[in-house]
C-alpha cells in the first residue's frame, strides 16, 4: 500500500533533552574538541578565548544530554551580524541541530539592530553552503584567495 504524499523519505529524530545556553570559558575544552573534529584548520584556543573577551561576540551552545553538541559564534557589527563559525559534533550532524541554532539566533536578534546575517564559507565546503542555502541564505559575493591556503570564500547573506 502506498502512503502517497504522506510517505517520509527520512525519519525524524526527536531530540529531547536539548537546550541552548551561552558558553563560558569553562566550555572551551569541549568546544575545541568539536572544532578540531570538524575543521581541517580549526580555531586555536587563543582565538576562541578572544571571542569570550570581545563584548560584541557571542558563543551560543546547543546542549544534548548534558553534552555540548554544537556551537555558534557570532559578532555584532553596526547593522548586521556576522556568523564567525558554526559547528555540530560529527555524530550529531544531520539531525536538525544546526538549523535549530540558526532558529535560536533569529529569535535572539533584535531586528532594529541587525538587518542581515553575513558569513564567509570555504568554496570547498559544499555541504555547509547547501545547508545555509536551504535555510534561506543567498550567495552575494566571492572573495578570492581569502583563506591562508589561498582558497576562495563565498559570502552568504540572510536578510532579516
Ligand atoms: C554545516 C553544519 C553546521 C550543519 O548542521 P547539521 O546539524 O548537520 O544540519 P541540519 O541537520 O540542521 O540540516 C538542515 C538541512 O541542511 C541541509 N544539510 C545539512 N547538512 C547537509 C549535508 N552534509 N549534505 C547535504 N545537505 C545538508 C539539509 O537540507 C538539511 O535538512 P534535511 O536533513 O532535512 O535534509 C554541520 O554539518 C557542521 O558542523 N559541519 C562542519 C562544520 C562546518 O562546515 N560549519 C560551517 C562553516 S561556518
Amino acid at each position: 500500500m502506498s502512503w502517497g504524499i504522506f510517505t517520509k523519505t527520512k525519519p525524524t529524530i526527536r531530540l529531547i533533552n536539548t537546550f541552548f545556553k551561552e558558553a563560558t570559558r569553562q566550555d572551551i575544552d569541549e568546544i575545541l574538541t568539536i572544532e578540531q573534529s570538524v575543521f581541517a584548520t580549526p580555531w586555536s584556543r587563543q582565538k576562541l578565548l578572544d571571542s569570550f573577551s570581545n563584548p560584541n561576540a557571542h558563543v551560543q551552545l546547543i546542549i544534548h544530554n548534558e553534552k555540548i553538541a554544537g556551537y555558534l559564534i557570532t559578532l555584532n557589527s553596526i547593522d548586521f551580524l556576522d556568523i564567525l563559525t558554526l559547528a555540530i559534533a560529527p555524530q550529531m550532524q544531520r539531525q536538525g541541530l544546526g538549523k535549530r541554532l540558526l532558529d535560536d539566533l533569529l529569535q535572539r536578534l533584535e531586528p532594529h539592530n541587525a538587518h542581515a546575517i553575513l558569513l564567509e564559507v570555504r568554496i570547498s565546503n559544499v555541504s555547509a553552503i547547501y545547508f545555509y542555502q536551504q535555510y534561506g541564505f543567498e550567495l552575494i559575493d566571492t572573495r578570492e584567495k581569502y583563506y591562508s591556503n589561498l582558497e576562495d570564500a563565498k559570502i552568504l547573506r540572510l536578510l532579516i
